[in-house]
C-alpha cells in the first residue's frame, strides 16, 4: 500500500478519503512539523498533503526519493518549488476555484474594518472607554461610491469586484492581462495600468499570486503615490508588499491605513505595525470557513488519490508532466 503523509491535522472528510485507498500518517502534532521532522517522517512517502506553511524545496524532496506527487492544501503554491518537483517527475497540484468567495469575503471584511475602524472601536469598548454616544467618535471613511482598485482579477478579484456593485463603487482593475471588453462590463470594471489605479484608488485590495513579477510590487515609490485617504487590504500573500516600506508610509501618513491578512516574513509582523490604530491585522484566515477548509482538504486529497493512481488530476500544476 502506498504510503500518503498529511503534514498537519485537516477535516477528517479528507482523511478518511485518503484512508480508503493509502497506508496514511498524519502529523500527530498541533504544530509545523521542522524540515527535519518533516523529511524522516515523509521519507518513505509516494504522497504528500502539504500546507502553505510548508516549504517544499530540492533539498527536501532529495530526502524523499519514494515521492510522486505533492498536493498543496491552498490555491497559492509559492511554498512550492515547482521546477525542483518537476525535474524530480513529482506532480504537484493546487486547491483553486473552492475559496474564492471567502476568501472574497474577508477581503471585504477587512475593508469595511478598515474603513469603519471596527478593530479599533472593538479595542475602545472593551477597554471601558465608552462613556457616550459624540459626535466626532470613531468617524471612518465611507465605503459606497468611492472608488475600489482591484490588483490581479483572476477568480478571487473578480469575486472581490462582484461584491461591490450593491455599494455602487467604481472599481478600477490592474493585471497582466486584461480582460475582453464584454469581461470587463459583465463584472463592472474598468482597466487602468498599476500606476493610475494607484493615484485613483480608495480602497486598494490586492489578488495576484506571489512570484518574481508580484514581489514588493508595492512599495516605497507606490505608497507615495497612493490617495492619502486610501486603504491598502491584503488577502494575497505578504511578499507583494515592501512590508518595511509599508510602515514607513503609514509613519508618514502617505496612505490612511492598512487591513492585513497576510506578511512578508510570517508569522512575524514589522515592527511599528501593531502599534497603529489605523492598520487591522488578521492571522492569514482568508478562507478559514468550516466549509471552505473542509472543501480545501477534500479536494486536495481528491488530487492525491487521481496522482497516485495515475488519474487525470484535476488541478496539476506541472502540467507538462500530464501523460
Ligand atoms: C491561502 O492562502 C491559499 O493560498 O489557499
Amino acid at each position: 500500500m502506498k504510503k500518503v503523509y498529511v503534514t498537519r491535522r485537516v477535516p477528517q472528510k479528507a482523511l478518511d478519503l485518503l484512508e480508503a485507498e493509502f497506508r496514511l500518517e498524519v502529523n500527530p502534532h498541533d504544530r509545523i512539523l521542522t524540515r527535519e521532522e518533516l523529511a524522516e517522517a515523509a521519507q518513505d512517502a509516494e504522497g504528500l498533503l502539504c500546507l502553505l506553511t510548508d516549504q517544499i524545496d530540492g533539498k527536501l524532496l532529495d530526502k524523499m526519493p519514494r515521492l510522486k506527487m505533492v498536493a498543496n492544501c491552498a490555491v497559492g503554491y509559492d511554498n512550492i518549488d515547482v521546477r525542483a518537483c518537476t525535474e524530480r517527475n513529482i506532480v504537484v497540484s493546487n486547491t483553486p476555484g473552492v475559496l474564492t468567495e471567502t476568501t472574497a469575503d474577508m477581503a471585504w471584511a477587512l475593508l469595511m474594518a478598515a474603513a469603519r475602524r471596527v478593530a479599533e472601536a472593538d479595542r475602545y469598548v472593551r477597554e471601558e472607554k465608552f462613556k457616550a454616544w459624540a459626535p466626532m467618535l470613531l468617524l471612518g471613511e465611507d465605503v459606497y461610491k468611492r472608488v475600489l482598485g482591484i490588483v490581479g482579477m483572476g477568480r478571487i478579484g473578480a469575486a472581490v469586484a462582484k461584491r461591490a456593485s450593491g455599494f455602487n463603487m467604481t472599481v478600477l482593475y490592474y493585471a497582466p492581462h486584461r480582460k475582453s471588453p464584454q469581461e470587463e462590463q459583465e463584472l463592472g470594471v474598468e482597466y487602468r495600468n498599476l500606476e493610475d489605479l494607484i493615484r485613483e484608488a480608495d480602497y486598494i485590495s490586492l489578488h495576484v499570486p506571489l512570484n518574481e513579477t508580484t514581489r514588493h510590487l508595492l512599495g516605497r515609490q507606490e505608497f507615495k503615490q497612493m490617495k492619502q485617504t486610501a486603504y491598502l487590504i491584503n488577502t494575497s500573500r505578504g511578499p507583494v508588499i515592501d512590508e518595511k516600506a509599508l510602515v514607513e508610509a503609514l509613519k508618514n501618513k502617505e496612505l490612511a491605513g492598512a487591513a492585513l491578512d497576510v506578511y512578508e516574513n510570517e508569522p512575524q509582523l514589522e515592527p511599528g505595525l501593531a502599534e497603529m490604530d489605523n492598520v487591522t491585522l488578521a492571522p492569514h484566515i482568508a478562507s478559514a470557513t468550516v466549509e471552505t477548509r473542509t472543501k480545501m482538504a477534500v479536494m486536495a486529497a481528491e488530487n492525491l488519490l487521481a496522482g497516485l493512481k495515475g488519474e487525470k488530476i484535476p488541478n496539476l500544476i506541472n502540467r507538462e508532466l500530464e501523460s
